[in-house]
């Protein structure tokens, strides 16, 4: 297996997305495929750290019962990523995942699109925060770039940062440069105030490369592309071929 000091989150809502585009109104169907169980162990069969579900208000995806079936089955860890809501915190305090990345939720998106305004919430993210860490859970925020945010998620008690990497992953050249630039700052900042930092939102392995010279990275996550790939290669094939590019990151 590729050795690598970066931990690999594998998030397979696009496994479910596939099931639900067939299966929504009978996702427990015994017909109901792929399986989101058999996509979990096949990725940590091939190396992955966590296994990463978001378990969103409007359920387009990842269903309830995903959930907790994942929890009693694999064998890594749990992360589970939520928007600030009293449902989806009860379900987490239930099923207490080994980690929980907050993140903005926003019905019409087709995924999430900006970091988290942690800055705006303090009050209401802390309450979480506290609520998931008394009860087991490692708590992240998924933020832009931004020192406002990251000294912000410190304040309220976070353990980890998930660097948002859209901006990195949209554009090449002296644009992506200079993203770059803030990721390098935001991960410095980060990692001086004591957080875990990662990263993750359309990461590949054509564009991990370039974002290696960002300091303090302990794990990324990563779903569509490991998804798309699997098409191809399948998904033990596409977890080998990531983590053989993340064992070329240096920290
Ligand atoms: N991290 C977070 C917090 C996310 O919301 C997502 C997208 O669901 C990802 C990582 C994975 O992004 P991608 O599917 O583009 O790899």
């Amino acid at each position: 297996m590729p050795q690598t000091n970066l931990l690999l989150g594998v998030n397979i809502d696009h496994v479910v997305t596939l099931r639900q585009a067939r299966f929504r109104a009978t996702p427990d169907s015994p017909n109901a495929e792929p399986s989101v169980l058999a996509a979990a162990l096949a990725a940590e069969v091939a190396g992955a750290d966590s296994i990463t579900v978001h378990l969103r208000a409007d359920r387009r995806h990842i269903q309830d019962a995903d959930v907790y079936l994942l929890r009693k089955s694999i064998a890594t860890k749990l992360n589970l990523e939520m928007g600030n809501t009293q449902e989806i915190l009860e379900i987490a305090l239930q099923v207490r995942p080994d980690f929980v990345c907050m993140v903005p939720e926003n019905r019409e998106e087709v995924t999430t699109e900006g970091g988290l305004d942690v800055a705006a919430q303090r009050d209401a993210l802390r309450r979480t925060v506290k609520a998931l860490s008394d009860n087991g859970t490692r708590v992240s925020m998924f933020v832009d770039p931004d020192l406002e945010q990251i000294r912000a998620s410190a304040e309220i008690g976070a353990a980890m940062i998930e660097l948002h990497t859209g901006t990195f992953a949209n554009h090449t050249g002296a644009e992506r440069e200079a993203e770059v630039e803030r990721l390098c700052a935001a991960a410095e900042l980060g990692h001086t105030l004591g957080l875990q930092v990662n990263a993750g939102h359309g990461l590949t392995t054509k564009n991990l490369p370039a974002l290696w010279p960002v300091p303090h990275l302990a794990e990324l996550n990563i779903g569509h592309h490991l998804v798309s790939r699997a098409v191809f290669i399948g998904l033990h094939g596409a977890v080998r071929e990531l983590l053989a590019v993340m064992a070329t990151y240096r920290n």
